[in-house]
């Protein structure tokens, strides 16, 4: 009898119960666990349909469950997973070929992540520094970055949070503000002969959307060529078509020493990737830096296969009438509330800057059935898949529409 009183429980209460019970608590998850995706959908434990304008944090660029990722992740796992860096690889080198022929002259180091892609820019950066003569080198980021979490890439991250309650772990690091040129042009100043390298992302990305200008842009590349110092790109949010180009800087017409992917670079498989330009690329010799799944042949096979869809299907064509589309529809809405202070970004890397905390309006949002994210307290972040239709978009911003309304009060 108790037993049929008791209240039954969902599967999302299952999950939710073992995640808090097995789970470091480290993140603090929405009430929603997503079982399955087709394309630019996803659908819950419920079944319960979202359109999915996060993409994995810009990492399912194509979507999700694409036939032509899911027939080469099976072609090559029946083939072989992994080997080693012990071995040469054909899948790496065919992968490293075609970056480097849609990228600039240099070579590549593969590895598994984002931050493992920055901390490998770290150690060039560094060992670069030290090959100079340099006793203290100095990296200079942007104060409101966003690197990664291991420790290197984290004393790169400009946004204190990520920095703090760890102590000084590393020195060498200093931070300039987004977009200031004075201060840029200070920092190279106050650390005259040190500096090796200033590393940037060309969108801040989870610092709320943020386009370098193309004067900023200039300006760090005129710098570090003067110094002799290392102009390093963060693509890792940017890179694989998001900003409409293949890479973001070929929109500032500038061509940086050292690039660093990983997120939609394999379509959802991980990966991460260094480019570095012929003059740098004996910087980090053999012996000085590696890694045991870095390169393996799936992941390598996968992401070769993304970049030619990429190009087969004339993936980046879509995302610059896509995004045109998104942005009309936004400025539109930016005339109807007065909530929403601005929009910024490139291609489908979008930030709707709003007077307003953000946190409730992503979570309205997904509970409509429209799946996006708050980041810098204000910015509503929007990442649709790059294949995504202008129909599907319709849909989404209408839901959009709806919960902006509820709060412009
Ligand atoms: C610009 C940028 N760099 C680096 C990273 C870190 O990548 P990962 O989480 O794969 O380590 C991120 C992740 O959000 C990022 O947005």
């Amino acid at each position: 009898m108790a037993k049929d009183l008791a209240i039954k429980k969902t599967k999302l209460d299952e999950i939710k119960l073992k995640s808090k019970k097995y789970l470091l608590g480290n993140y603090s998850p929405y009430d929603v666990c997503f079982k399955y995706g087709v394309g630019e959908l996803l659908f819950d434990t419920e079944n319960k349909q979202y359109i999915d304008f996060l993409s994995g944090v810009a990492v399912m660029n194509l979507g999700h469950s694409d036939a032509d990722i899911l027939d080469a992740l099976r072609e090559q796992a029946d083939r072989l997973f992994q080997t080693s860096n012990w071995f040469y690889s054909e899948e790496s080198s065919n992968l490293a070929e075609a970056l480097i022929a849609n990228s600039f002259p240099g070579k590549v180091f593969f590895c598994n992540s984002g931050t493992e892609a920055n901390e490998a820019a770290f150690k060039l950066a560094r060992k670069y520094g030290f090959d100079r003569g340099i006793e203290k080198p100095v990296i200079l980021s942007l104060k409101q970055s966003f690197h990664g979490r291991t420790l290197s890439s984290m004393m790169m991250t400009g946004q204190e949070k990520v920095r703090t309650g760890f102590g000084e772990l590393l020195s060498g690091f200093d931070y300039v503000n987004v977009n200031n040129e004075d201060d840029l042009v200070e920092k190279f100043e106050k650390h005259q002969g040190s500096v090796s390298a200033f590393i940037l992302e060309p969108i801040v990305g989870e610092g709320g959307i943020i386009p370098i200008t193309q004067n900023f842009a200039n300006l760090a590349r005129k710098l570090t060529e003067e110094t002799n110092s290392l102009l390093i790109f963060d693509e890792i949010q940017t890179g694989m078509g998001r900003t409409g180009r293949l890479f973001c800087c070929e929109h500032y017409g500038i061509i940086p020493d050292v690039m660093t992917l990983g997120k939609a670079l394999a379509s959802g498989f991980p990966i991460g990737a260094m480019i570095v330009t012929d003059e740098y690329a004996d910087v980090l010799g053999v012996g000085t830096h590696g890694s045991t799944f870095g390169g393996n042949h799936l992941a390598t096979f996968v992401a070769f296969e993304t970049l030619k869809i990429i190009f087969g299907r004339e993936i980046l064509d879509n995302v610059n009438g896509v995004s045109e589309f998104i942005f009309n529809r936004i400025r539109m809405m930016q005339n109807k509330y007065s909530i929403i202070k601005e929009v910024r970004g490139k291609g489908l890397h979008i930030g709707v800057d709003f007077t307003i905390p953000t946190k409730n309006i992503a979570y309205e949002c997904l509970k409509e059935g429209l799946v996006v994210n708050s980041t810098a307290e204000t910015v509503i972040r929007l990442m649709p898949p790059l294949n995504i239709s202008i129909e599907r978009v319709d849909e989404a911003l209408n839901i959009f529409d709806k919960v902006i309304e509820r709060f412009n009060k």
